[in-house]
């Protein structure tokens, strides 16, 4: 992706989601120069990789394969080895109609998955088999408390309000429908660098082509702006 794309994201999407009365939180919009200035204190922000994150998932087509995240607050895996601490993940993201997430599942991590306002999400649903495949098998799951059964590749509409748990080995690939949605995500820490099995092999995070300077870093720029002492 081009650097110019990810701000024009960044952008409209800080506006949806102000606009959708979700605050981001203040270092959101610390510059890039900022970034530069900042040392320990930042420390809990870098390792646990809070804040912008935008993907095509390498596959160069943002409206149709993307996602835009927000990661709020995370914990860290010395805190989940330790069963102590801050065991918990929230983000936000931006889901365009008809722009997908494609199929993964978490080995480890429990999310749910909310529709804080705006269209419908869309969610398909498949059981993993031993190997990692799709299974044919009924799946499972519990939306807003309630149990509910559904076929292997059934697809859960979610109205603004409503959620759904997804739990592990659970294939999930989700899109909007109607009109742009504001999506929650409350989980288990959340790992990306470990925890995500796609279905089919794409990359979690973009390249990044710099034609402009950054609105606003990525968490994968974070390791060639801060430098703590
Ligand atoms: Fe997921």
């Amino acid at each position: 992706m081009k650097r110019s794309e990810v701000n024009t994201i960044m952008q409209e999407a800080e506006q949806f989601i102000r606009q959708s009365g979700f605050y981001l939180p203040p270092f959101a919009y610390w510059t890039p120069a900022e970034w530069r200035s900042r040392g320990e204190e930042a420390r809990e922000i870098v390792e646990n990789q809070l804040g912008w994150d935008i993907t095509d998932f390498g596959l160069g087509r943002y409206a149709e394969d993307g996602l835009f995240l927000f990661t709020v607050r995370n914990g860290s895996q010395a805190e989940m080895r330790a069963k102590q601490g801050k065991l918990y993940c929230e983000k936000i993201m931006v889901v365009d109609v008809n722009q997908k997430t494609p199929f993964h599942f978490h080995w480890n991590k429990v999310e749910d998955i909310i529709n804080r306002g705006g269209g419908k999400l869309a969610i398909k649903l498949y059981n993993a088999t031993p190997e990692e495949g799709l299974a044919d098998t009924p799946v499972v799951a519990s939306l807003d408390g309630v149990k509910r059964h559904f076929k292997a590749g059934d697809i859960v509409e979610l109205d603004p309000g409503e959620s759904i748990t997804l739990t592990p080995y659970l294939y999930h690939e989700f899109w909007g429908t109607g009109q742009r949605v504001l999506v929650g995500e409350v989980s288990l820490v959340n790992d990306d660098a470990g925890d995500n099995r796609f279905y089919k092999p794409v990359g979690r995070f973009p390249e990044i082509e710099e034609d402009a300077e950054p609105l606003h870093l990525l968490t994968q720029d974070y390791a060639r702006y801060w430098k703590a002492n």
